[in-house]
């Protein structure tokens, strides 16, 4: 039965209540309600509306029904009621009689709604903290393994200068310590109660409501009522943090992918982690990392769809905002499931280290260090950059690298060039001079890394 029947004579068409209930999606919530409800109920007692025996049959009858959502989450589907805030009273009433009928006194679905979705996404929010803490560790792991593995470093995906495999792994080890960072403002931003905020204007109960914030794990009692009830700040945070968070792991996947394809060859994906052809018997494909770009596409668009849901409401609370679950639900599991799943691949990919160093010294990614040779011996930069082009020109139109020139070839673009240029020219000389803070240098990577995990042991 509806929570709101006294001023209708007419019943409900089914269709619209098909339209318009929520426990469908929101059964989810039955373990916050019940939460907020035994709260409710203390502050009802502290403010004298019932008896400490009242307050006591309510207290039972709620942990109780908690116990029977634990064992079978799936409990409420079996009723017709309207949401989860009517499934629990419903349950209680039918157990308790009466008394149940206080629990509602002064509370409106609208505080209450409000309070349980914040209970929920402070709940899985820490799931996502544990996994998105995985996949660093993940990383930091990855990076350790990799040792001094040399790559290609690209920009618009062409060979550009070499780096370490570390230095690669330990830029989105960068990036997801931002997205903490931003998760746990949004975790501090969120921490305030909306309960004892009525359906718009402010409970009736004379009830104390920093002590209830308190009692539900809140630092704060929401200070507006109208803004209380209608605040859904928090979910377009998470929703963008998350959206960030998956785009940092989308570009991981997408260099990946291209690292683990034939063309490249620097990775190789164990077989516990790759999936194969129904056709063609060769193909060991990096569908897990394809999966991982293509939830990023559905959490974005749970980011837009909270957008737009918001966007135009008057104050306070309006119906639209029942559409503010479904997709947030779905994005916090993607989130939470696509950060677990990288941690748990990334132990399975490998680095092809001869691979890797073979094609970090095509492309004449050394090009720079010859401009820098030519810097140290006198010559301005723009001038040495001309001369060292020229010499790429040279060395491509042999297909030769530019070390495999001879003296007197390298020495008719410039006199400046003498027999030192050879020993510049390696791989691990052009590293090494990449020595100042966040460059590719080992020494630089190494001390990174190192500071990398002490951050990790402190967190
Ligand atoms: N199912 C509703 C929601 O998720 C609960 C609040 C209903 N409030 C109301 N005044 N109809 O938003």
């Amino acid at each position: 039965m509806a929570m709101w029947g006294g001023r209708f004579t007419e019943a409900t068409l089914s269709e619209f209540r098909e339209f318009n209930d929520s426990l469908s999606f929101d059964y989810l919530l039955a373990q916050q309600d019940i939460a907020a409800s035994r709260a409710w109920a203390k502050g009802l007692l502290q403010a004298g509306i019932i008896s400490a025996a009242e307050a006591k049959q309510l207290d039972q009858g709620l942990a109780d029904l908690a116990i029977a959502i634990e064992a079978d989450p799936r409990l409420p589907l079996q009723t017709k009621e309207e949401d989860i805030h009517s499934w629990v009273e419903s349950q209680l009433t039918a157990t308790l009689g009466d008394v149940a009928k206080k629990l509602h006194t002064g509370r409106s679905r609208n505080d209450l709604v409000a309070t349980d979705l914040r209970l929920w996404t402070r709940l899985q929010a820490g799931t996502v903290r544990k996994s998105l803490l995985a996949a660093l560790a993940a990383l930091l792991e990855f990076a350790d393994k990799a040792e001094q593995a040399v790559m290609p470093g690209f920009t618009h995906l062409q060979r550009a200068q070499p780096v370490l495999v570390a230095h690669w792994a330990l830029a989105y080890v960068e990036m997801f310590k931002r997205d903490l960072g931003r998760l746990d403002d949004a975790l501090t931003r969120m921490d305030s109660c909306p309960l004892g905020c009525g359906a718009l204007a402010g409970t009736g109960v004379n009830i104390d409501r920093q002590v209830l914030a308190n009692e539900l794990g809140f630092s704060n009692a929401a200070l507006n009522s109208l803004d209380a009830v209608s605040d859904r700040d928090y979910l377009v945070e998470l929703s963008a943090t998350a959206s960030l968070c998956m785009t940092h792991l989308s570009r991981l996947s997408e260099d990946v992918i291209f690292f683990c394809s034939g063309e490249a060859g620097f990775f190789k994906l164990g077989d516990a982690i790759s999936s194969g052809s129904s056709l063609m018997p060769q193909k060991k494909n990096p569908d897990v990392f394809e999966l991982l770009r293509g939830k990023t596409g559905r959490v974005l668009g749970h980011l837009v769809a909270i957008l737009h849901v918001l966007k135009g409401l008057p104050l306070a609370y309006n119906k639209d905002m029942q559409e503010d679950k479904q997709g947030f639900f779905d994005l916090m599991h993607s989130w939470q499931q696509s950060l677990l799943v990288l941690a748990t691949v990334l132990p399975h990919l490998s680095v092809n280290r001869e691979q890797c160093r073979k094609a970090a010294e095509l492309g004449y990614s050394n090009a720079t260090d010859l401009a820098d040779y030519l810097v140290s011996k006198g010559m301005p930069f723009r001038d040495a950059h001309e001369c060292a082009g020229e010499l790429v020109l040279v060395a491509s139109k042999q297909q030769l690298p530019l070390e495999a020139l001879s003296l007197s070839q390298l020495q008719q673009v410039s006199g400046l060039i003498t027999d030192d240029v050879y020993p510049a020219l390696t791989l691990e000389a052009g590293m090494a001079r990449r020595c100042a803070l966040g460059g590719t240098a080992a020494e630089q990577v190494m001390q990174a890394l190192a500071d990398a995990k002490s951050w990790f042991e402190h967190t």
